[in-house]
């Protein structure tokens, strides 16, 4: 294997993920609460989707503190005090509200007074693209340490009458932090891509300067997520597979040398389709889609974390993530553990 690291990190400089976390609300909604809800059962969301449980987050918890909560478990695991933060970055399509942003909030509720923050909105894709985001201001020296978090309560957008959407999603989130280190392990490289002509097929229409809500938008079910779940499908599986070849061509790598391949948690059959097309095996694929169902921009996140902790991957293993979202938006990147 040629050295992955050379054509694409600075020489002797690396953006390394030094500490990862997550936190998931205590409230657990399986199928079964749901069958109380809508016209669905166990069966169809199981087959259908792989989703046998999601989070939901209470009343009084908002994603800033689903955000600050992943925040604290990968600073401590980085070693890193709330004053050493330099940047903060959001990425949620749920913020507590629309201003002032999410990472503000976030950065008042961990004390770290010194940092820089704001929101960044890619929905599913939004956590690759603020690792990338990130990655630029620590390789330019422009800060040391930023913390980038894929935080959601989209149960707050959630329409619960709605059984084509109700049981897909749940609310969590994860947090990573980046900091340079020289001639390290980190970020190899990570690609971003957007189809703004896909707009429609995934989108909260109301609550914007589109569409400022009113008794109206409210009455219309406009503040609620809608998805084209077929064409959504569709889209997911293609560009997942193509951004996820194109990092693993930059860095001359084939998928056989990747220890763990990271998803986007959509559904099953998507992860599945993604994994057969990239030639990749069960055991590479990681999946949690059946505990939390799709946490949106905290999902490849949680996995990330999860996926570390329980010792999976290992000092100096490479890592495929691979997301896709409404935007439409893609990501990949690949790390080197
Ligand atoms: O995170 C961003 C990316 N998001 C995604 O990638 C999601 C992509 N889409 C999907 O995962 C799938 O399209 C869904 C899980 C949303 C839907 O699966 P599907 O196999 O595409 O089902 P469908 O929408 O074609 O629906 C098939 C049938 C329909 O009934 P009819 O019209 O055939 O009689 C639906 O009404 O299943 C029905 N259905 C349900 N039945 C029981 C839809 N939702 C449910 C439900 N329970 N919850």
């Amino acid at each position: 294997m040629k050295n992955p690291r050379a054509k694409h990190n600075f020489v002797g400089q690396t953006c390394s993920i030094t500490g990862v976390g997550s936190y998931v609300p205590e409230r657990v909604m399986t199928n079964a609460d749901l069958e109380k809800i809508v016209e669905t059962s166990d069966e169809w969301i199981t087959t259908r989707t792989g989703i046998k449980e999601r989070r939901i987050a209470a009343a009084n918890e908002f994603t800033s503190d689903l955000a600050a909560n992943a925040a604290k478990r990968a600073m401590e695991m980085a070693g890193v005090s709330a004053e050493q933060i330099d940047l903060i970055i959001v990425a949620t399509i749920t913020p507590d509200m629309p201003f002032p942003n999410t990472a503000c909030l976030v950065q008042q509720k961990i004390g770290a007074g010194r940092a820089a923050a704001f929101d960044i909105e890619a929905a599913c894709s939004g956590f690759i693209y603020a690792l990338e985001i990130g990655q630029q201001f620590i390789m330019s020296r422009t800060y040391q340490t930023v913390l980038v978090i894929g935080a959601e309560k989209l149960s707050s957008i959630t329409n619960w009458k709605d059984r084509n959407t109700c049981v897909l999603f749940g609310d969590g989130a994860g947090a990573a932090i980046l900091q340079n280190r020289e001639n390290s392990h980190g970020l190899l490289t990570a690609v971003m891509g957007a189809d703004g002509d896909k707009a429609n097929l995934l989108s909260m229409p109301g609550g914007g300067s589109a569409c400022p809500a009113t008794m109206q938008s409210v009455t219309d079910g406009l503040h609620f997520l809608r998805m084209d779940g077929k064409e959504t499908f569709k889209n997911a599986v293609q560009a997942m597979c193509s951004a996820a070849n194109e990092v693993l061509s930059r860095c001359d790598l084939d998928v056989t040398k990747i220890k763990c391949v990271i998803p986007h948690q959509a559904n099953r059959r998507i992860i599945d389709a993604v994994g057969d097309r990239l030639k990749a095996t069960p055991e590479q694929l990681f999946v949690n889609l059946h505990k939390y169902g799709n946490t949106s921009a905290a999902s490849v996140a949680i996995a990330l974390d999860e996926a570390v902790r329980s010792g999976k991957i290992q000092k100096g293993d490479l890592i495929l993530i691979v997301a896709f979202g409404a935007g439409l938006t893609w990501g990949a990147a690949v790390i080197e553990w």
